[in-house]
């Protein structure tokens, strides 16, 4: 039986709709039974790794763990109690989603955290998998209203190039992961097919919803105060502005990675495709 956290995201709806098309037996878990769409073979199940008893109810009898909690201040606190319930309840196997960069010299929050989780994985004496994806094509879903509105995107990555992956390509990268052997003690960087930067991201975004879309790069002053106006958490705004430096800098953050066709024998989505797949939604209602 695997147990996938983090269910009704962005990577997790794709992965328990993958097991359940597989015929994969799964438990899924979320804090909100009302957010629960029915799928054969998925059982959920509510917890929250904030509340210990919940998560060692969901993972008693239980093999193998898929691990994934957002972005936030308790990240790492929250996937070691996760960790070690889980070590605490017999699981015997960890599929991490990480990020790309985890390390613990990262100026980015979030990179820190994952890298301690990643260590406590690493030392639970548990058999592991650690993804470390790079930026999610999904991001721009966000900027969607903006994109519809105002017809331009706005970010602080200024020319760095940057190989969107699509949360599709990672959830099937963990099913593999978690289904087929091999990938015991392996960390996989996963991207996507193509570095772009946000003007080339633009352009494709253009050409698909048939109007133009413009780049506005910003400064990374003005995309932190954009970002405190918007009410975010200090730790998210640190993360992202450091995440940027790093893109503006080049180098590791504009590496394609050919890890997701190795492992899925199939290349990953481009981002043209994700934007026609997502067409409707970037182009807004009819006018
Ligand atoms: N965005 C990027 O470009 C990027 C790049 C690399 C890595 N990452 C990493 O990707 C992860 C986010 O993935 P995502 O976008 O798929 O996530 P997401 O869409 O934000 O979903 C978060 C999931 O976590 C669950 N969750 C939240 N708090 C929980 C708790 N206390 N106990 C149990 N479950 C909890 C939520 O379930 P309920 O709300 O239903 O309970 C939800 O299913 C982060 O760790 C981030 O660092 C992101």
């Amino acid at each position: 039986m695997i147990v996938v956290i983090g269910a009704t995201g962005h990577i997790g709806a794709e992965l328990i709709s993958i097991l359940s098309r597989e015929g994969v037996a799964a438990i899924a878990v979320t804090r909100d039974e009302r957010r629960t769409p029915f799928l054969p073979g998925i059982q959920w199940m509510t917890a929250d790794l904030a509340e210990p008893a919940s998560t060692e109810r969901v993972l008693r009898g239980v093999r193998d763990l898929f691990l994934l909690t957002p972005n936030g201040e308790n990240l790492a606190d929250l996937q070691i109690g996760a960790i070690r319930a889980a070590r605490g309840a017999g699981v015997e196997r960890i599929v991490k989603l990480s990020a790309l960069g985890a390390s613990d010299h990262s100026q980015s929050p979030i990179g820190r955290a994952h890298y301690q989780a990643e260590t406590e994985l690493l030392n639970s004496g548990l058999k592991w998998t650690i993804l470390r994806p790079h930026v999610f094509m999904q991001n721009l879903l966000e900027q969607a209203p903006t994109i519809v509105k105002e017809g331009r995107i706005y970010a602080a990555s200024g020319d760095g190039k940057i190989p969107f992956v699509d949360t599709r390509d990672i959830a099937a990268v963990a099913a593999a992961t978690l289904t087929k052997p091999g990938h015991d003690g392996r960390k996989y960087v996963l991207t996507g097919p193509e570095p772009l930067s946000y003007a080339d991201v633009a352009r494709i975004l253009s050409e698909v919803v048939g109007r133009p879309v413009e780049y506005v790069a910003l400064s990374l002053d003005e995309a932190r105060g954009r970002m405190m106006q918007a009410g975010a958490p200090l730790s998210t705004i640190e993360g992202m502005i450091a995440l940027a430096a790093y893109q503006r800098a080049g180098g590791p953050t504009a590496l394609v990675h050919d890890t997701v066709e190795r492992i899925l024998g199939r290349p990953p989505r481009s981002f043209a495709e994700f934007a026609k797949d997502h067409r409707r939604i970037f182009q807004g209602p009819p006018q």
